[in-house]
């Protein structure tokens, strides 16, 4: 057994001993090192009787020197290890501190690296340590004066936060740039970046009338691909005036997108960095869901402002605090842009496929872990999207106004400051009055939660009797006394007919064991239960088969009606996954209930496009291991494939009609109309191409080679590489010919190829795609298109019963780790299942 990692208790938190009030810091950036000379002013935290030891933390810096008080310091009165620079007995004396890096050589992107011919920086969570010796944990909250030295040719461009106060030329062809930044921060915000950019300029006037110059900086010649992503900043700046009444604090707001990031941005004040998949966008190269994933992360971003920036988390086991209530922020921004109903089953079933697993795993763990080892294992579904459903139960509990109300008063009380969870809520609780000490159980226990339903119908009395228990699962690490939940359940009751016979209620379960009573209804109700997804729980109610297709037809709530039309496809995945156990030849028609309420909504003209294709969707193998035993992948797959036909067959004119009625006739528009018609082409295209190959194949060639956009493009490729069509290759290879100069595009090749291979054909394939010169071994999009999408979309071959698929990853993920180690980690996900595995594949 090796050594077993200390870890870190929330129990243990102790403020820290000395503040650092102000950093002044010059960075010089050479050919083969990087210089940087910092000056601290430090003071004494609380008043400390005896002298105490300043620790700085600092890794993989070469030390050079250090002055106390203007003076070489004595080696006696510091030491030095691999992790800190310790001063003795330190009495508020000045510090200057000399280091060197090496951004050239620093693959794990954390600190000060170089992506293509951009230098940039990534400090969250400690990464500020790796540039120079620090008190770097959130609160200690400093002023940073920022001084960037560099060749002028090759860096023309010097950025840090805040505002550019001072520049100028040096000698031997170097130039400086001055940056302050007025507010005071920790240092995981802290940023700097130097590059040959091209840059791009906009505006943004306040409500309060105060103009904010907007800069985005990104690769010589990639400026035109900038349009939605500052357009969605802006939109963004205004939404979050108009629903909160925040407004952005500074006279400039820069982001630089760069190909090497090790996740999707950073909030850094003033100075945001992207990864450029979430900044470069235009029509030909990329799809709806990348343009609306763009105006999330952009939003999550500037959103962090204020929730994170200006009031920020006093130390990482607070980090949901930010995460969380950022995430809630940017999904209500996006509900608000586009369509509400469809952010939100969206949402949903994102948690539900990636947080459920993550929280019913050996992975579990509470939004607020009361312990750690590695704080980057901790940038989680569960701290970011179940902390943004905690969020929104509080909001839901308390209702809107007095969310905002809370939210301000949470804003004027901590700005400026380092604060945790239990603010946060007592904030909410004193806003609105609302008692939330039960609530709060939420932040410290582990797992989803089940409600068990049961209803007792009696004919005589006319009263239905719902008991409601909670249940919680057995998982994560946390000990002792978790406490009882308590959650909003928003539910109406309909008749066996559909009709709505009580309105939607919202209840708030506090117990172990509830029930409710309905008197007065004359036949069994069916429940229309957790509407609008109120508490991020599983429900188990038996329903039947007619009652899920009523809830189909009838539920005024979207997500509802979404979650009804998903369990009957389940369920008839299920019986098909049983069968063909038995009988691997089986045939399947869609019975005649399930085909007219499908038709039913084929029909409804009320539904928005983008929202019927989601309704439409069938589970994703993902889902469907959630649900079935044994985990025979080949079988899941199967199934699916199954019904994806049949509903491809059944209707195959109409998909035919559809695909062609909706073909765009104007030029290109991001509106939710015309995304809502692209998506449900694409729909059409995906069930035509189940219902019948051969006779879809002409019409796929006809799509693939007239398509005007990337989400067409894309599309096509994927269901190419699904297929075992004759000219398979030769498209695959058209596309490559195409756009093997765009890597964003390049990422839909590996991918789609990589979450289609045979079992036997996988690592022939893999490897041909790894040892493509497109494909480049050190940047995190690559290893995640490739080696990420294998794992978590290929499922036939990723969980062979050889074991190969497994092997192949380890061995990657262990190369990876050697100088990437975030990336090595992530990529790990899919192993998490290993619980629910067969004896044969857990071994
Ligand atoms: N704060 C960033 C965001 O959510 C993500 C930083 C991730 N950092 C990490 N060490 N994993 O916008
Ligand atoms: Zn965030």
């Amino acid at each position: 057994m090796s050594e077993k990692p200390n870890a870190i208790y929330l129990k243990d938190y102790k403020a820290p001993l000395f503040l650092i009030e102000t950093i002044e810091m010059e960075v010089d950036i050479y050919d083969d090192f990087t210089f940087v000379k910092t000056k601290l002013k430090v003071k004494k935290n609380h008043s400390l009787s005896t002298p105490q030891n300043l620790v700085l933390n600092g890794e993989k810096l070469e030390f050079i020197a250090l002055k106390i008080n203007n003076e070489m310091a004595n080696p006696e009165r510091f030491s030095l290890s691999e992790q800190q620079l310790v001063i003795h007995d330190f009495k508020e004396e000045a510090v200057e501190i000399h280091n060197k890096i090496f951004p050239q050589r620093n693959k794990s992107l954390e600190g000060f690296y170089q992506s293509g011919n951009i230098f940039c920086t990534q400090c969250e969570s400690e990464g500020f340590r790796k540039i120079t010796y620090f008190i770097d944990r959130p609160d200690n909250m400093s002023s940073f004066l920022v001084t960037l030295k560099a060749d002028k040719k090759r860096f023309p461009y010097l950025l840090a936060n805040g505002n550019r106060v001072d520049q100028g030329d040096l000698e031997a062809n170097r130039h400086f740039v001055k940056w302050h930044d007025p507010f005071k921060k920790p240092s995981y915000l802290f940023a700097m970046v130097a590059g040959d950019l091209q840059r791009v300029v906009d505006e943004f006037k306040t409500q309060s009338g105060r103009k904010v110059g907007i800069e985005f900086y990104v690769d010589p010649g990639q400026g035109y691909k900038c349009q939605h992503a500052i357009e969605s900043l802006k939109a963004s700046m205004k939404w979050d005036e108009r629903t909160y009444g925040l407004e952005y604090d500074l006279d400039l707001y820069m982001v630089v997108a760069v190909e090497s990031f090790n996740f999707g941005a950073m909030e850094n004040k003033g100075l945001n960095i992207f990864n450029s998949a979430y900044v470069l966008a235009d029509s030909k190269t990329a799809t709806d869901d990348d343009f609306q994933h763009i105006e999330g992360v952009i939003g999550h971003e500037y959103f962090h402002n204020w929730s994170g920036n200006r009031v920020t988390c006093r130390d990482w086991f607070q980090l949901t605090l930010k995460e969380g209530l950022t995430v809630y922020r940017d999904q209500e921004f996006s509900s608000d842009q586009l369509s509400r109903s469809v952010k939100r089953i969206e949402d949903v079933r994102r948690l539900k496929e990636i947080q459920f697993p993550e929280d019913m795993g050996p992975m579990s763990h509470p939004i607020r872990p009361s312990f750690y080892i590695e704080i980057n294992n901790f940038y989680t579904a569960t701290v970011y999207e179940k902390g943004a459903e905690i969020i929104r139960m509080i909001e839901t509990i308390i209702g809107k106004d007095q969310f905002k109300k809370g939210l301000a008063l949470y804003f004027k009380r901590f700005d400026g400051q380092a604060v945790t969870t239990d603010d946060f809520v007592l904030a909410m609780a004193e806003a609105s009055g609302k008692d939330f000490s039960q609530f709060k159980n939420w932040y410290s226990r582990p797992g989803t939660p089940r409600l068990k339903f049961e209803v007792v119908y009696d004919p005589h009395l006319k009263n239905a009797q719902i008991k409601i228990e909670q249940i919680y699962p057995k998982v994560g690490n946390e000990k002792g006394d978790l406490g009882v939940l308590e959650m909003p359940l928003k539910m109406s009751v309909l008749d066996s007919y559909g009709k709505t016979i009580q309105v939607e209620q919202t209840i708030l379960l506090h117990q172990m064991n509830q029930t409710i009573n309905i008197p007065n209804i004359h036949s069994k109700p069916i429940l229309s239960l957790n509407r609008q997804f109120s508490a991020p729980v599983e429900i188990d109610y038996p329903i039947s088969k007619e009652e899920l297709i009523t809830l189909m037809g009838h539920d005024g709530d979207p997500y509802v009606k979404s979650e009804s039309i998903n369990q009957l496809f389940i369920q008839e995945i299920e019986n098909l996954f049983k069968k063909l156990q038995l009988d691997s030849q089986v045939t399947y028609d869609l019975p005649k209930n399930l085909k007219d309420a499908f038709l039913k909504i084929l029909d409804d003209k009320q539904i928005e496009s983008s929202l019927k294709s989601l309704y439409l969707q069938v589970p994703s193998e993902n889902q469907l291991l959630q649900k079935l035993f044994p985990l025979d992948f080949e079988r899941i797959s199967k199934a699916r494939t199954l019904f994806l036909k049949a509903i491809g067959h059944s209707f195959y004119d109409f998909w035919l009609h559809d695909l062609n009625a909706f073909k765009s006739k104007g030029t290109f528009g991001v509106s939710a109309q015309e995304m809502g018609a692209r998506a449900w082409r694409n729909t059409c295209l995906h069930y035509l191409f189940h219902g019948d190959k051969n006779k879809t194949e002409p019409i796929l060639k006809d799509f693939f080679n007239s398509a005007e956009t990337m989400t067409e493009e894309a599309m096509a490729l994927n269901l190419y590489c699904q297929s075992d069509y004759q000219v398979k290759d030769e498209m695959i290879t058209k596309f490559y010919k195409k756009w093997k100069h765009e890597p964003l595009v390049m990422l839909r090749w590996f991918g789609s190829q990589a979450s289609n291979f045979k079992p036997e054909e996988f690592k022939a394939g893999m490897s041909r795609l790894e040892t493509d010169p497109v494909f480049r071994k050190e940047v995190p999009n690559d290893l995640r298109g490739l080696y990420g999408s294998f794992a978590r979309q290929n499922l036939v071959s990723f969980h062979h019963q050889s074991g190969q698929g497994y092997q192949f990853m380890i061995e990657k993920v262990k190369m990876i780790d050697r100088f990437n180690p975030q990336v090595a980690s992530r990529l790990l996900g899919q192993f998490s299942l290993i619980v629910k595995l067969d004896d044969v594949r857990k071994t």
